[in-house]
């Protein structure tokens, strides 16, 4: 854990998006940790626009599970509602059949593997005014919790990953959930102890993205 602001830099440098997981539980209260911690970001006029759907805290369904009870189990639910919308939009893009085939196939299992899935909604109630700069910032809002989040799985040494797919979806995924009306999809987040070393990545410089005025 970061002691000094070298170690704390050296932290937040190696957070990196793990895709591939171990199949082992998360205590409870790990998970609790990271969401208490997550709630702590900053948002806009102190709104904390964020809600958390928590599939999976007590780890990955047996796949006989899943597969008698499609209906009555959140993840599978998830997984349908997911790579529904994404067969459709594909389907209307033109991809070819095995393209959409294999991205769908390649969902269902990431959805399956993850040991933790947190769907980061914005409740549309919590803005100071319903004016589209306001929607942006609570959007935004939820974004920050989202990396809170991300980086304090980090320091319990899981990995996380950022999944954009409830977007393209998001009254199917609330619906699959069984969420309030008021709480919007914005992304989820896969968590789980890292089963993988992500290999380097292109990094932009400070010159790249800085200019002094
Ligand atoms: C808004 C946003 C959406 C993302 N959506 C996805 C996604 O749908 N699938 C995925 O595998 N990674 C997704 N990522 C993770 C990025 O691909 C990743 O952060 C980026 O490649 C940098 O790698 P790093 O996280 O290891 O530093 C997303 C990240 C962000 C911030």
């Amino acid at each position: 854990m970061p002691t000094s602001a070298d170690d704390f830099h050296a932290f937040l440098r190696t957070r990196r998006s793990i895709r591939r997981f171990k199949p082992d539980p998360l205590a409870d209260e790990v998970v609790t940790r990271v969401l208490a911690t997550a709630i702590h970001a900053p948002s806009a006029h102190n709104t904390q626009p964020w809600r958390f759907a928590v599939v999976g805290r007590n780890g990955i369904p047996p796949k006989e599970e899943r597969i008698a009870n499609p209906l009555h189990n959140t993840r599978t639910r998830l997984a349908h509602a997911l790579t529904s919308s994404m067969r459709a939009d594909m389907t209307a893009e033109g991809a070819p059949e095995p393209e959409i085939e294999k991205r769908v196939a390649t969902s269902i299992r990431r959805i399956n593997e993850a040991p933790v899935i947190i769907l980061l909604c914005r409740d549309v109630t919590a803005v100071r005014e319903h004016k589209r700069e306001d929607e942006i910032m609570a959007i935004q809002s939820v974004a920050n919790a989202a990396t809170y989040l991300l980086l304090a799985a980090h320091a319990e040494g899981l990995g996380g990953n950022w999944i954009c797919w409830p977007l393209y979806a998001q009254e199917e995924s609330r619906q699959a959930l069984d969420l309030p009306e008021t709480w919007e999809p914005q992304a989820m987040v896969f968590l789980g102890y890292p089963n993988e070393t992500p290999g380097s990545k292109a990094q932009k410089n400070l010159e790249q993205v800085i200019k002094t005025v």
